[in-house]
């Protein structure tokens, strides 16, 4: 096990999975090629002034014509999964309907390359990028859109079913809500009533995937979901900011986990979103399908919040040193609280119940911007932070299986287009050339030896 250590050392255990996270449109680009339909994403990033610069996704860092290369950078990495997603309408260019087998034909090959690589896939249905054709029916707002993923699902189930392990339903469903309550992401809606709606009906496409999964997946493979923790402290003792605390809570991480790891929404959320006339509408059997069991959990964790009353109308992501000017913020302006990891392992069993293995399927951070990318010592003490904590937890009994950084390259980080560069490998962003950080020789030096020097 991990602790104690021998003198200055914390080792993992042998089986703990090291892996390295991506998502298809943030790195596939081809964004009309070979039958290719539109995402929600593309049609936001070809509409002026939704994204940074105006620049589209539409060749992010051409992942779709280099994916050989970025896997033999896994490869030299050492990791032993790689954590990625398929592009649903690359699929399925309509949602529904008629099969791409280009694009199928294309996860394949990828797929080949990894296993060719000894690399594990972990593959995720849904990372953002719903079809735009199906946006065009009301898209998550839409209720069938549940039945739309399931059969989605049981393509990918069908497709490449024997040859994925692990599955993830969706990738942090609260990008829904900032896509259809907040208008900040694709497809840019800001209606909250459409947005609770929206996230509502994510949860039921997730219990059809599942239920999907149980009837065509491989046995011995397993499903799981993805949900971003961003724990809310109180700013101070003051009661308005516990009840601005509790409330930022139950709009983000708990409006998911509430239904699916206690079958309910809770007492307090119901009361105020009916309140607030925002509650979604909910019929007989929903939360029994959104309850369907999952065999992990995935939690993204990369900060804390520490939110205060004053700050009504701050987004709560943006907490920054005027916000909150006791924190220790890194210089690239997020507050380093690798603390943060172990509270939501121990969130999830304490106050849910979970008692499954837990995978932390998202964590990383920002170059400094100005600062020379390949020299970014901040994020090896970024990670380091990180994944002491998780040791910590390992130690104490928690189940966690992995760790995903994220992520493998630079890549397109949604609204804010190239602006923010999380990779531990730099991509020029004109000759799109793939060149290591110092993070990653770090990173390999981990995973070689399964031991982190403290
Ligand atoms: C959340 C998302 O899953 C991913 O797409 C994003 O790039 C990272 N975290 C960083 O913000």
């Amino acid at each position: 096990m991990s602790n104690p250590p021998a003198e200055g050392r914390i080792v993992f255990p042998r089986d703990f999975v090291f892996g390295t996270a991506t998502s298809a449109f943030q790195i596939e680009g081809a964004w009309d090629e070979d039958g290719k339909g539109p995402s929600i994403w593309d049609t936001f990033g070809h509409t002026p002034g939704k994204v940074h610069l105006d620049i589209p996704g539409d060749v992010t860092v051409d992942h779709y014509h280099r994916f050989r290369e970025d896997v033999a950078l896994m490869r030299d990495l050492g990791v032993d999964s790689y954590r990625f997603s398929l592009s649903w309408p690359r699929l399925l260019p309509e949602g529904t309907g008629a099969v791409n087998r280009t694009g199928i034909d294309f996860y394949h090959r990828l797929l080949d390359e990894l296993d060719t690589a000894g690399i594990s896939p972990n593959v995720t249905l849904y990372h953002w990028d719903l079809p735009q054709a199906l946006e065009d029916r009301g898209g998550w707002a839409n209720r069938d859109v549940a039945k739309w993923f399931r059969d989605y699902a049981a393509l990918a189930f069908e497709e490449f079913g024997d040859r994925v392990p692990r599955w993830a339903t969706l990738n942090e469903p609260i990008a829904i809500w900032v896509g259809y309550g907040m208008g900040m992401f694709a497809p840019g809606h800001e209606d909250a009533r459409l947005g609770k709606q929206a996230m509502h009906n994510a949860l039921l496409a997730h219990g059809e995937a599942v239920r999907a999964f149980r009837e065509l997946g491989t046995p011995g493979s397993e499903i799981g979901i993805v949900v971003d923790i961003w724990k809310q402290h109180p700013a101070t003792d003051d009661p308005a900011d516990a009840a601005f605390a509790a409330r930022n809570e139950d709009d983000s991480f708990r409006f998911f986990l509430d239904p699916l790891l206690k079958k309910e929404y809770s007492e307090r959320n119901v009361e105020r979103l009916t309140r607030e006339g925002t509650m979604p509408e909910i019929r007989d059997g929903d939360l029994e399908l959104i309850a369907s069991p999952v065999d992990f959990l995935g939690l993204n964790v990369y900060s804390r919040v520490v939110a205060g009353a004053k700050d009504e109308g701050t987004k709560w992501w943006e907490v920054n040193r005027e916000t909150h000017p006791g924190g220790n913020f890194l210089d690239n302006g997020m507050e380093f609280y690798p603390k943060a990891v172990y509270d939501a392992i121990g969130l999830v069993h304490d106050e849910y119940g979970w008692t499954g293995p837990v995978y932390i399927t998202e964590n990383g951070t920002v170059d400094v911007e100005g600062a020379d990318p390949f020299d970014d010592q901040e994020r090896i003490s970024y990670v380091r932070g990180f994944l002491e904590w998780i040791a910590r937890a390992i130690d104490e009994g928690a189940d966690v299986r992995g760790y995903y950084l994220w992520s493998l390259l630079d890549n397109y980080e949604w609204s804010a287009g190239f602006s923010k560069r999380f990779g531990i490998v730099h991509v020029d962003p004109d000759t799109l050339e793939r060149k290591p950080k110092a993070s990653f020789e770090w990173y390999r030096d981990v995973i070689a030896r399964r031991e982190l020097d403290v």
